[in-house]
This record gives structure tokens, C-alpha cells and sequence, in this order.
């Protein structure tokens, strides 16, 4: 009985979830329009389309020993890369990673910058023999990398107030203030003489090392062109390049020096009266640290697929006994359902689903469930996690179609180079299912002709190398113009 209204609960949500390619195309179309009015002025758009002051990309002829700080989720990177010029490229890497306490997460801005810098310090104190380029020689001071991956107005490369926090962070004093300053006062604390060189969001720290590596694309006419970066992990945004020209509320400041500017759209925070949004996001977000904020991220991203799971089947259970005449107890918890075991339940091919067994019962403390209920789990995570994937990739095709690169466009005799999509994030990386459905939406909605000149490509731990790289390209040593 109690499953009959379990099914009709699940049954419903997969109709409200439902993304159809004609939808997935007006949602591009929505997106493109959005990005439009974006860079059309300061606040034409709920798409920030942040002006990153980035408007040369590594080009492989950067030299010397850089740092790299990547903020942006519960784990903090620190790294240090020895780049070889175009010879050598990266010729070593070392990194660390800390988790930050949750508490930090939700306290004061000298908190949380204390403790980065305190680890980073910890860090540059293994430099060994001659890596200590950086400072001592020729007195030269330590150059950093600082990819911060929330919401910031970027005043130059290397400065930038914070606009808002993002998944799960919350620290009210940060908000307006300088992130660079910040950290540079933390770094003098302790005492660690560093300068910050630039500050990056990670899709461009992910766009450039995706440039940097060229990501090995076998094309015929020597490599693709890496247009655009996605992060697809904690959060979700993606960073792409565009013409000077065709930011106008940029172009206005009279400042630009360059054709091309990198673009940190802040695709988090896109709205559309197309999105299949149901009942359990329109909760979910009211009752985040950042209600109607960042709706599009909390229907797609690592942090908020989890816990959607987690609502509906708090519903099933409550509404219609799906888990007998208790409700489990543990499935009343916020975020208790985490999106690396949804990912883990979804892919469970043994014949009596042990692994959706095990998660029930480990996490959420429900033992003993039948072949049908665990059945009726994997259904639920598929419908949430295809959804999510199908809006990326539609949002995807909203950038292809901003650049022109959603068809194939013959200049003269050549035809233009395969497009090169960078994408990285633990969603993408390590939830199969979703990168499999993402790459297959994109090639339906694009048509095989498109498609077959179209590359999503995994740009691995791109985010920190970026920023040591750009840290480089703008070194005030070993200026390159590039
Ligand atoms: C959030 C942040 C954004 C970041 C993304 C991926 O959306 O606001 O800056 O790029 O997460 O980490």
C-alpha cells in the first residue's frame, strides 16, 4: 500500500524534473540572452558575467617557481609548480591539501584567512634546496597564485571584493571586503612574505591550464581551441573568453588594453522560467544560507544533489511508509546524504543492490529494505542526477551559441578548429552517470556534424596550476607579454 504513493511521489517528480530537448534548447536560448545583458551593464542580468582582468592566458614560455592557493570548497590546495618554459613546461609540482574546519566556514574573515595562512606557511617552510627561488634570490619575493572560487568583483588582476558566499560558506564580515587584502594581512601575521600576483576565480584557473596543457587535442590542424571552463564539483560555473567588444559595460571604463577578455559568469545564479524546478528545491533554497541565490547551482551541483535525494525520499517515507511505519530518524538530517553515495547507489549493478543496501543502512540507518524499495532509490537518484547533467549541458550550448561555435562555421576553405570545452569538479570527474548523460545531451542538442567538432575535456586539478600559471604570466619579475 505504503509503495503504491511512494511510486506516485517518485512518478511525479520525474514529470516536474523532465527536461526534454526542446526545453534544454530554450534554456541555452535563455542563457545566451542573459549572458548578453550581463555584459551589457552592472546588473542587467541575474548572470554577473564577472569581468576578470585576465586578458592573456598562459602561453608555455613562463619560467620559475610559483605558488598556488585554490579556496573554494571544504578542502583548501596549496601547490608549488617549477615551470620550465616551453621546453620544460611543468617540470615539478608539489602540493598539499586541508580541510577546513566547519566552524571556519561560519566565523570571521581574520579566522579563516589566519588558518590558509597558516598551512600555506606550513607549506613554503618545505621548500627545499634550490626552490626557494622565490625569495632570497635576488631578493625576489614568493608570487601566489589565489584562486578564491566565490562570487568576486575583480578592481584588477590582482584585487577584488568578495560579493557573496556561496556553497555553505557564510562569513558576514568577509562580504565587500578586499579578498587579496585579507590574505595579505593574514600572510603578514605570520610573518609569510608572499605577494599575491592574481586572483582567479577556479573556471579561469581551469581555463588557463586547459589553454596551458592544450589538453592534448588530436586534431588535424595541430589542437583545438579551448574556448571555455566549467566546474562541475561542490558548486558549478563555467568561465569562457570573449571579444572586448562585446562587453559593453567594460569597453565603457575605457580601460581595456587587449581584444580578449575571460568572462567568470557566475552560471550559479541563472534564472529562467524554463527550469524544471519542483517543490523540494523551492524548500531547499529557502532554507539555505543563500535563499534565492544561486537557484540554478542547488538544482545542479555536488552539494545540493545529496540532499535533494534526501528530500524526497523524507517525503516517501513520511507521507507514504516507504520505510515501514517509522520514519528513520537520521533522514530527518540535513545534508546527511551526501552526493558521492547517491553517485554510489546509481551505479549499483550487483544483482540484489548491495550497494544501495549498504548506504541505506550506513548513513541513514534503514536496514532491511526489499529489492523493490532499493530499486525505487536508484530511480530517484537518476531522476535528480539527469536532471542536473541535462541542464549543464544545455547550459553548455547557451555558451556555444554566445560564441557562434553551435555550428559549424567554414572561414574560407578552413574550417574552424575543434572547440574545446575545459571541465573539472568532482561531480564531472567522479559521478559517471552524470558525465555520461551531460555528454550525450550535448551531442544530441548539437546534431553529430556539430558534435564531432565539439570536446568536453576533464582539465584535472586544473583550478590551482591555473593560478600558479597566471601568477606567472603576471609576475612582476618576469613579465611576458604575451
Ligand atoms: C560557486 C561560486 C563560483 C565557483 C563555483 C564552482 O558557484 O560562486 O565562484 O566558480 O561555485 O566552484
Amino acid at each position: 500500500m505504503g509503495n503504491c504513493g511512494a511510486m506516485e511521489i517518485l512518478r511525479e517528480l520525474k514529470e516536474k524534473c523532465e527536461t526534454p530537448n526542446g526545453k534544454l534548447r530554450q534554456i541555452a536560448n535563455a542563457m545566451k540572452d542573459e549572458m548578453q545583458a550581463g555584459l551589457a551593464s552592472e546588473g542587467g542580468s541575474e548572470l554577473k558575467m564577472l569581468v576578470s582582468y585576465v586578458d592573456n592566458l598562459p602561453t608555455g614560455d613562463e619560467c620559475g617557481v610559483f605558488y598556488g592557493l585554490d579556496v573554494g570548497g571544504t578542502n583548501f590546495r596549496v601547490l608549488r609548480v617549477q615551470l620550465g618554459g616551453k621546453e620544460g613546461r611543468v617540470v615539478k609540482q608539489e602540493f598539499m591539501e586541508v580541510s577546513i574546519p566547519p566552524n571556519l566556514m561560519v566565523g570571521t574573515s581574520d579566522q579563516l584567512f589566519d588558518f590558509i595562512a597558516d598551512e600555506l606557511a606550513k607549506f613554503v617552510g618545505t621548500e627545499g634546496e634550490g626552490e626557494g627561488e622565490g625569495e632570497g634570490e635576488g631578493g625576489k619575493k614568493r608570487e601566489l597564485g589565489f584562486t578564491f572560487s566565490f562570487p568576486v568583483k575583480q578592481t584588477s588582476i590582482n584585487s577584488g571584493t568578495l560579493m557573496r558566499w556561496t556553497k555553505g560558506f557564510s562569513i558576514a564580515d568577509a562580504v565587500g571586503r578586499d579578498v587579496v587584502m585579507e590574505l595579505a594581512k593574514a600572510m603578514e601575521r605570520k610573518g609569510l612574505d608572499m605577494r599575491v600576483a592574481a586572483l582567479v576565480n577556479d573556471t579561469i584557473g581551469t581555463l588557463a591550464a586547459g589553454k596551458y596543457l592544450n589538453v592534448n587535442v588530436n586534431d588535424n590542424d595541430g589542437g583545438g581551441d579551448v574556448v571555455a571552463a566549467v566546474i562541475l564539483g561542490t558548486g558549478t560555473n563555467a568561465a569562457y573568453v570573449e571579444r572586448v567588444d562585446a562587453i559593453p559595460k567594460y569597453a565603457q571604463e575605457g580601460i581595456a588594453q587587449s581584444e580578449e577578455m575571460v568572462i567568470n559568469m557566475e552560471w550559479g545564479s541563472f534564472t529562467s522560467s524554463h527550469l524544471p524546478i519542483t517543490e523540494y528545491d523551492q524548500a531547499l533554497d529557502a532554507e539555505s544560507l543563500n535563499p534565492g541565490d544561486h537557484v540554478f547551482e542547488k538544482i545542479i551541483s555536488g552539494m545540493y544533489l545529496g540532499e535533494i535525494v534526501r528530500r524526497v525520499l523524507c517525503r516517501m517515507a513520511e507521507e507514504a511508509a516507504f520505510f515501514g511505519d517509522v520514519v528513520p530518524p537520521k533522514l530527518k538530517i540535513p545534508f546527511i546524504l551526501t552526493t558521492p553515495e547517491v553517485s554510489a547507489m546509481h551505479h549499483d549493478s550487483s544483482p540484489d543492490l548491495k550497494v544501495v543496501a549498504n548506504k541505506l543502512k550506513d548513513t541513514l540507518e534503514i536496514s532491511s529494505t526489499s529489492l523493490e524499495t532499493r530499486k525505487a532509490v536508484i530511480e530517484l537518484c537518476s531522476i535528480v542526477a539527469t536532471r542536473g547533467a541535462r541542464l549543464s549541458a544545455a547550459a553548455i550550448l547557451g555558451i556555444l551559441k554566445k560564441l557562434g561555435r553551435d555550428k559549424v562555421i567554414k572561414e574560407g576553405d578552413d574550417e574552424q578548429k575543434t572547440t574545446v570545452i575545459a571541465v573539472d569538479g568532482g561531480l564531472f570527474e567522479h559521478y559517471s552517470e552524470f558525465r555520461h548523460s551531460l555528454e550525450t545531451t550535448l551531442q544530441q542538442l548539437l546534431g553529430k556534424e556539430v558534435s564531432s567538432r565539439v570536446l568536453i575535456k576533464h582539465a584535472n586539478d586544473g583550478s590551482g596550476i591555473g593560478a600558479a600559471l597566471l601568477a606567472a604570466s603576471h609576475s612582476q619579475y618576469n613579465h611576458i607579454n604575451i
